[in-house]
């Protein structure tokens, strides 16, 4: 799509009455192609050119991007593209990692979370994250859920933290199935269970942003199409952020895409144009499976 194509898009969106601030993002030349909601969400995470380096090697170029709140944003693109390094900017997962370097602008709620300032643990409190593989900590279910609100002081006391608890593994759709043994070991859990403590973990301490990395990798298709359910519930309280390498995963839970390629987006739009009529021809080629 070239920028008239995007200039022409915005002033038919523009047209509408409910409008949300317009982005900077659909103003800047060249670069990402990028096509709006017809009824934008209010957003939560913004990032401008956000450049990462391992030592001396860049891996990602100029990610600019606004994440919608209560949606589900994917993240696709072939292996080594860079959508791990860049889930982990938004919650600065990489300054775990020795050597890598974040350069560029990301804001929560208007907040700069690169801030010196900012502690870190609050920020991965706000913006929780759910990996690849489940890693359930070696304690009990329970305990699993509850040592994120006890350690930021969420629960006045013992029943409340127990209500937390509940209400996080309801939500995370999991109670029915572990409410007769809360105390044994989380790790004792089937695979997609365990994903869903995770989940539920992530949920006990209220973030804003939950980042998921493959979170449906190792799970069979039924446990699959639970976790995707439930993100799909999820939505309706929280900004979700999913990297998967599954088109079909991305169709189904996405509202918005995001294709990365080598370290660069390339393009990023509402998903039913992704998969439909992209504006690039790399997207193009990756989703009909040409590459990657
Ligand atoms: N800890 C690290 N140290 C050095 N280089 C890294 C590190 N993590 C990632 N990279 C490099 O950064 C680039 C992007 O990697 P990243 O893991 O973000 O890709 P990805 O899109 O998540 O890939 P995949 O789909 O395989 O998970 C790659 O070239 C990778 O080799
Ligand atoms: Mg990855």
């Amino acid at each position: 799509m070239t920028n008239d194509v995007i200039t022409e898009t915005n002033k038919m969106h523009m047209s509408t009455d409910k409008i949300v601030e317009q982005s900077d993002l659909y103003s800047q030349k060249g670069g990402t192609v990028r096509t709006p909601d017809q009824n934008p969400l209010p957003v939560r995470v913004t990032a401008r050119d956000v450049k990462v380096f391992y030592g001396q090697k860049q891996a990602l170029y100029d990610v600019s991007i606004d994440i919608p709140e209560r949606s589900v944003t994917a993240f696709i693109g072939p292996s080594g593209c860079g959508k791990s390094t860049f889930l982990r900017c938004l919650n600065r997962m990489n300054d775990t990692i020795e050597g890598c370097r974040v350069e560029g602008q990301i804001k929560l709620d208007g907040g700069d979370i690169y801030d010196p300032q900012l502690d870190v643990v609050e920020l991965r409190a706000r913006v929780g994250m759910v990996f690849q593989k489940p890693n359930p900590f070696p304690k009990s279910i329970f305990e699993n859920v509850a040592y994120g609100p006890r350690i930021h002081g969420l629960a006045k006391n013992k029943t409340d933290l127990e209500e937390i608890v509940v209400s996080s593994l309801q939500k995370a759709s999991l109670y029915e199935e572990v409410k007769d043994r809360l105390h044994e070991a989380g790790t004792g859990l089937s695979g997609g269970q365990q994903q869903r403590l995770c989940i539920a973990r992530a949920i006990a301490v209220s973030p804003e942003v939950i980042l998921m990395d493959e979170p449906c990798s190792a799970l069979d298709p039924i446990a699959t199409a639970k976790i995707e359910e439930l993100i799909d519930e999820l939505r309706q309280n929280f900004t979700i952020v999913i990297v998967t390498h599954s088109m079909q995963q991305a169709a189904r839970v996405s509202q918005r895409t995001a294709f990365f390629h080598l370290g660069v987006l390339v393009e990023e739009g509402p998903t039913d144009v992704i998969f439909t009529s992209p504006g690039e021809k790399r997207t193009q080629d990756y989703i009909t499976g040409r590459f990657g």
